[in-house]
């Protein structure tokens, strides 16, 4: 016959253990108590490299000092690109100065910390020095051939891929190029030759073209595909295109996915290059939660496509992005809070890396 005390015992041990675990259950669903390291052995950037995509940002060297800032950055990306420290008004400020400190501050941090590099961005009409802008057309040329050679050679080997152009066309539906200098100065042919001189000057990097409201297919977009088709077929070196993904809560095009694979079908790479997606200030609780499943719809899009190379976020936490300066009474539209808080984007994202792709 059994012991009656055994058996209580083990009643009251298998009791205990439930109540232990269901406190645990309770603890890990409330991330209550969760150490930081537990919590950096699944960040974003262990998990994306776990499905060798990658996963950036848009870096300012000037915050790296700022201890929240620097620890988000190693231990969240494994990508960084310069939000400004390698344009051409930073790099090339006046003819044939090259100024590198601030370029080389992003490449190093990114080397220490064994991140890929992003080059951004050789040819822009905007941050554009004033002594590029009053060149006449053959000097113009010259002078973008010299600055994509200095700078693209500077970082040869370093970088992963370039924006080669940036915003080369034109919004609304006209599906025509951008009414840039470039473009006024040197006509249709100026895409092609920076991506020319690019390949030239780095052989190994990857050449993108990149651009905004591209996100879905409609005209803008499809300029760039038949530009990229065109380049395919005659042989001009292009890789990868880039959407900048600087979207409104609530207006992720339906069809971000198709859009990539077209892309894609040309045989070219893909990436979503700046995501933010902006709301107005301050944030309500139900647009946060919208926000989260629009970064979850963008992520889902890029993870479904397998060459889509990853997803780079504009930037860290909301304290700094862009999006206030230039679209006032707008903002909240990174994935860290103020106050460096991850938001609800942040955690309907995480899982998808783990999830879902290749
Ligand atoms: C923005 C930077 O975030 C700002 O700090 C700067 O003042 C202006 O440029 N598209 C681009 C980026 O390709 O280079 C822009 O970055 C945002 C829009």
């Amino acid at each position: 016959m059994r012991n009656p005390h055994h058996r209580a015992g083990r009643l009251r041990s298998a009791l205990l253990a439930a109540v232990l675990l269901a406190g645990t259950a309770l603890a890990v669903g409330l991330g209550v108590g969760r150490p930081d390291h537990a919590a950096a052995a699944t960040s974003l950037k262990s998990l994306a490299d776990a499905k060798g995509r990658d996963i950036g940002f848009a870096l300012d060297p000037g915050r790296l000092s700022e201890t929240a800032y620097r620890q988000i950055a190693d231990t969240e990306f494994n990508l960084v690109v310069a939000e400004n420290a390698m344009k051409w008004d930073a790099t090339e400020p006046s003819p044939g100065q090259f100024t590198f400190g601030q370029g080389d501050a992003v490449a190093s941090y990114a080397a220490g910390g064994g991140k890929k590099l992003y080059g951004h961005t050789l040819v822009w009409h905007s941050q554009l020095p004033n002594w590029v802008s009053n060149l006449p057309g053959p000097d113009l040329l010259q002078a973008m051939r010299s600055h994509i050679t200095g700078v693209a050679g500077h970082y040869r080997g370093k970088v992963v891929a370039w924006d080669v152009v940036n915003e080369a066309f034109a919004d609304g539906g006209s599906g025509g190029r951008r009414d840039s200098v470039f473009q006024q100065r040197i006509g249709d042919r100026w895409i092609e030759e920076a991506f020319r001189a690019a390949r030239a000057a780095d052989p190994a990097a990857k050449l993108c073209i990149n651009d905004y409201s591209t996100d879905g297919v409609n005209a803008k977009s499809t300029a760039i595909w038949n530009l990229v088709r065109d380049f395919k077929a005659r042989g001009v070196p292009i890789d990868c295109v880039g959407l900048q993904a600087h979207l409104i809560v609530g207006q992720v095009p339906g069809d971000l996915q198709a859009n990539l694979q077209r892309f894609a079908d040309l045989g070219v790479d893909v990436r979503i290059t700046e995501l933010d997606i902006r709301m107005p200030t301050p944030p309500s609780a139900a647009n946060l939660a919208a926000q989260a499943a629009d970064y979850k719809r963008v992520v889902t899009a890029c993870l479904a496509v397998s060459r889509c190379a990853g997803v780079t976020t504009w930037g860290i936490t909301d304290r700094y992005s862009w999006i206030p300066g230039v679209f006032p009474g707008q903002g909240a539209a990174l994935i860290w809070d103020d106050n460096y808080q991850p938001k609800p984007a942040y955690q309907a994202v995480k899982p998808l890396f783990h999830e879902l792709g290749r």
